[in-house]
């Protein structure tokens, strides 16, 4: 017997970013939107927890308990007093450090599996509770469509969409590391006073109404000069896809994955099509939004 979840991937359609804590966290407004972008994540009982990874990006993936999906079930057996005895398999096709919430998807799909498979049916906010333990976008990636993040990410609520987005992503050909570009952030944030995070009426209202060119002018990122100054590179594919037409080209979260939204479904193949030819990333992907979070499929 096994259990399969499938787990979207997620941009921020906005992300303001407080200062640094004495935690050494970021508190945030963090506006995610899943997209139709997915892992998949099998649990099957095992003799002991082993993590297998499937995919383009599969090699990147460390295989170890420093996984979440492995963070996930051992969280999840230490709390409910049984077995970590899992075989916990990752279809993974959300780009790996690419600012798309790829690791937490796998947490989030491996806590849900695991839940499932050894019939402890923990109560969604039990669940909730353990994801926020595992990661600031781990919560998100359990319930998907569109949610506000406060705190670090993970106090959510949950938001209206009114209608689908059409992305473009660009892959690009080396990760980044989240934690290197809040330092970054800091470090060009010194010396300056930086705002509270708030949540913008724009970007709620546009996700509400589902209107793309509302959104293309409302989205924000304010991790997108940190990860510019760590990739400079990234610069020439966000011009590339608002050259072929995108509403909007920005960083993905921490980045490197570029994301564009386009008006509909047939401009956003034409502004794919461009992206992949124009020599400025690895791979092009399209996806809608929103998604449904973890799902048992
Ligand atoms: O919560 P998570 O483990 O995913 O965060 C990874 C890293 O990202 C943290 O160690 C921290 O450096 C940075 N981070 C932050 N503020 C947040 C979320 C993440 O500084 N709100």
């Amino acid at each position: 017997m096994s259990v399969t979840v499938r787990v979207p991937a997620k941009v921020n359609v906005q992300l303001a970013v407080g200062a640094a804590r004495p935690d050494g966290y970021h508190d945030l407004a963090n506006v995610f939107l899943a997209v139709g972008l997915y892992d998949e994540v099998t649990a099957t009982p095992a003799e002991e927890l082993r993590i297998t990874c499937e995919g383009p990006d599969a090699g990147q993936v460390p295989l170890d308990r420093t996984n979440l999906a492995a963070r996930a079930a051992l969280a999840l057996a230490e709390r409910y007093g049984r077995e970590p005895a899992v075989h916990l398999h990752i279809a993974k096709d959300i780009p790996v450090a690419g600012g798309m919430a790829g690791g937490s998807a796998d947490g989030a799909a491996a806590l849900v599996a695991c839940d499932a498979l050894w019939g402890i049916g923990a109560s969604r906010e039990e669940l909730l509770e353990i994801c926020a333990e595992l990661g600031s976008d781990v919560p998100f990636s359990l319930v998907g469509g569109a949610a506000l993040g406060t705190g670090r990410g993970e106090r959510l609520t949950p938001l209206e969409v009114g209608g689908a987005f059409h992305w473009v992503f660009a892959m690009a050909g080396r990760g980044l590391s989240t934690p290197a570009v809040f330092r970054e952030f800091d470090r060009l944030a010194e010396g300056r006073d930086i705002p509270e995070p708030t949540a913008s009426d724009d970007v709620l209202r546009a996700l509400a109404k589902g209107d793309p060119d509302a959104l293309a002018a409302a989205v924000t990122n304010d991790l997108q000069p940190a990860a510019l100054s760590l990739f400079p590179e990234l610069a020439e594919t966000l011009a590339a896809g608002r050259a072929a037409g995108a509403l909007t080209a920005l960083v993905s979260g921490s980045g490197p994955t570029t994301a564009f939204l386009a008006r509909d479904e047939s401009s956003a193949a034409e502004v794919a099509e461009t992206l992949r030819t124009s020599g400025t990333c690895r791979t092009v992907r399209t996806a809608p939004a929103p998604a449904a979070g973890a799902t048992v499929v």
